[in-house]
Formats: structure tokens, sequence, C-alpha cells
């Protein structure tokens, strides 16, 4: 079969390599009809998660047709239309009975990191009755992409952590894909503000049309100043941090107000300062998170029902076999407007 394999910082190739099998009996065998490209394999092809080796197929989300089961598989058949969750987890051990799957003690985030992934004509998926969702054929799989992944981690890691109320003010600094997939949740709880700040006035003119009440172009004016000016300098109830980075991390630190929340989602390769000497009156509380995933069938419905319509965030299609020009689209997004890419098989 073809894939996308990382060969270190940098390199990555459309390349053969051997048809996944079922290494134990829960796992099961994807055939891959639709992924994406996240942020996150940005990262990793940057050479941000250096734990990712020579080699490894990239991708953690998508949707397919099962193609095997090993024998304890009880939840899918050959045949069956499946989510594939970027989380993979037993469903039994300490950590997932609590509802926090992200730290399985036989998964977590691994597709795509630690064992093959996604942008592959097949995958293997261990875990498979826990780690996939059923989806009846026919089902608009597309907008279904959006649930492997950014969906459920723009609800927990920066709705659900962020504690967002109704009649909150927040702000959503980074305006890619999981920044939307926060702005588009956040709205089950009718926050009264949303403030959304990127440096790309596309991705912000997106966000408006997502009933974003204000955008702010941090590379054009200063965030810090603007978000003061709009809460008449109180900040936001909920700071959530969709980029990465130490600067848009340190700006939640500056526009949090006192007794807010900053939610980070981002995945940082880099350290951050930690303004103590601010805020340690503030009575604020930092969340990280990986996504645990707990929420995607919750999700799911949301989208079945069209409270929230995640395809609008598909900007671009390619073929499977044409992932190399989506990864130089997604990772020019400004330029080439992108938000989500789906590639299909
Ligand atoms: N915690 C988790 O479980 C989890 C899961 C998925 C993704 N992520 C992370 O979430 C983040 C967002 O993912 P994405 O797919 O939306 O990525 P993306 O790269 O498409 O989006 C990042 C956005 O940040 C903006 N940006 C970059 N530098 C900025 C700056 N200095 N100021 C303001 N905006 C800036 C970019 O213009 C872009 O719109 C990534 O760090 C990704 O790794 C985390
Ligand atoms: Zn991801
Ligand atoms: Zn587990």
């Amino acid at each position: 079969m073809k894939a996308l394999v990382y060969h270190g910082a940098g390199k990555k190739a459309w390349e053969e390599k051997p048809m996944p099998v079922i290494q134990k009996p829960t796992d099961a065998v994807v055939r891959i009809l639709k992924t994406t490209i996240c942020g996150t394999d940005l990262h990793i092809m940057k050479g941000d998660l250096p734990e990712v080796t020579d080699g490894r197929i990239i991708g953690h989300e998508g949707v397919g047709i099962v193609e095997e089961t090993g024998n304890a598989v009880s939840n899918f058949k050959k045949g069956d239309h499946v989510i594939i969750s970027c989380v993979t987890s037993c469903g039994k051990c300490e950590n997932c009975k609590k509802g926090m799957y992200s730290h399985c003690a036989d998964g977590g985030w691994i597709l795509g990191y630690m064992i093959d992934g996604t942008q592959a004509e097949y995958v293997r998926i261990p875990h498979a009755d826990n780690s996939l969702y059923p989806i009846p054929a026919g089902a608009d799989e597309e907008a279904l992409v959006m649930l492997s992944d950014i969906l459920p981690t723009g609800f927990e890691c920066g709705v659900l952590n962020g504690q967002v109320k109704p009649g909150d003010v927040i702000a959503i600094v980074g305006a890619g894909p999981v920044g939307m997939a926060a702005l588009l949740t956040s709205q089950f709880y009718t926050p009264a503000e949303i403030i959304v700040i990127d440096q790309d006035d596309n991705r912000l003119e997106v966000a408006k049309t997502f009933s974003a009440t204000h955008t702010i172009n941090s590379s054009k004016e200063n965030a810090t100043e603007k978000v003061m000016s709009l809460t008449n300098g109180k900040g936001v109830d909920a700071a959530i941090e969709a980029v990465g980075l130490a600067a848009t991390f340190e700006l939640c630190e500056e526009i949090v107000t006192a007794g807010g929340h900053i939610a980070n989602i981002g995945v940082h390769g880099k350290s951050v300062t930690l303004h103590m000497e601010t805020l340690w009156s503030r009575n604020i509380t930092i969340t990280t998170r990986l996504v645990d995933t707990v929420t995607t069938p919750m999700l799911y419905k949301t989208v079945l029902s069209k409270k929230i319509e995640p395809k609008q965030l598909i900007t671009h299609h390619f073929r499977l076999d044409q992932v190399i020009e989506a990864y130089d689209t997604f990772g020019n997004a400004a330029k080439e407007k992108a938000l989500k890419v789906i590639l299909t098989a």
C-alpha cells in the first residue's frame, strides 16, 4: 500500500509500505476513505516532536471501512463504516475508567505518532472496540472526519476546560481548524462575546462567519490593548490558546480576567514563561489537556442534527496520493486561504 512517511524534520515521502496486519486480537485494520492533515502533523514535520521516528506513517484523523478484525473485537465487523478517533483507548484501564482516554495505559495519542497513522491506504487500529465509532453508510463522511480530532479537541481542551458559561467574554487565540472548532462548540454555552485572534486575515474573516463577535490581527495591532479596550480593561473569562507558541500562551496570560481560565490546547515545542509576578493574585486557573475524545459521541449527534456544521471548515480537496501537495497547501494556509483539507482515497 501507499502512505505518507516521515523521514526526519522537513522530510516526507509518499511511498510504498507493507499492508498493516492484525497484531493483537483487539486490533482492526481499516481501509481509509477520507483523511486530513492536523496542525500537529505540521509540528511533527517541523521536528517539534523528535520522539517521532524516521519511517513513521503520519496522520491521526479519518473515516474508513473495516477491512479485518481481530477475534476479540466485538463492536465492529468487516464492511462497517467508522470514524477513527485520534486517541487509542482500551476502555478498561484506570485512566480509561476515569474518562481520560488520552492517558490510556495501552494507548492514548499514539496514532501517526508512536505507531503508523491514517495518511495511508490502510491503518491498523489497536483497541478497535473503544477507538472506532460506527457511522451509518451514506452519512456525510467529510463532516465526520472533523470528529476524529478537531471537534473534541476544541471542545474538551478549550471550551470545557475553559469553563465557558452563558454571558462570558472569551478569547480564542489561533483561528486554525482547532481554534475554529472551539469557536463552533463554545456556542453551545452562549458566551456573550467571542474574540478571535490570529495573524491570518482570511481565517479571521471565516471566524466572523462562524459568529466571532470581534477579530484581532495580532500582527497588525496590539492584541492585549485591543482586548482590554473591548472588555473595559477587565480581560476575558476564558482565554483559549489554540496555536502552541510561547507568544500566544503569554498573550493569554495578559488577557485573562481575575478568576478566569486559560485553557491551553496548543502543542508546545518550546518552554513558555509563566508570569507568576502578575498572576499569583489573580485567582486564575490554567489547564492543559491532551484530547480524550470522550465527547465524540455527543458531538456526533450535534453534527448529525446540524447544530454545528464543521463541514464549513473544509476549504480544499485532494486525492490521497496528492498528500504532499495537500501539506504544501495546509502549511501555507494564509496564502492558500486553507483551513481543513480533505484527502480522499
Ligand atoms: N491538545 C491537543 O490534544 C491537541 C489536539 C490537536 C491539535 N492540537 C494543537 O492545536 C494547535 C492548533 O491546531 P490547528 O490544526 O488549528 O493548527 P494550525 O497550524 O492550522 O493553526 C494555528 C493558527 O495559529 C495562527 N498563529 C500562528 N502564530 C500566531 C501568533 N503568533 N499569533 C496569533 N496567531 C498565530 C496561525 O495563523 C494559524 O491560523 C496546534 O498547536 C496543534 O498541535 C492540540
Ligand atoms: Zn490532531
Ligand atoms: Zn485504557
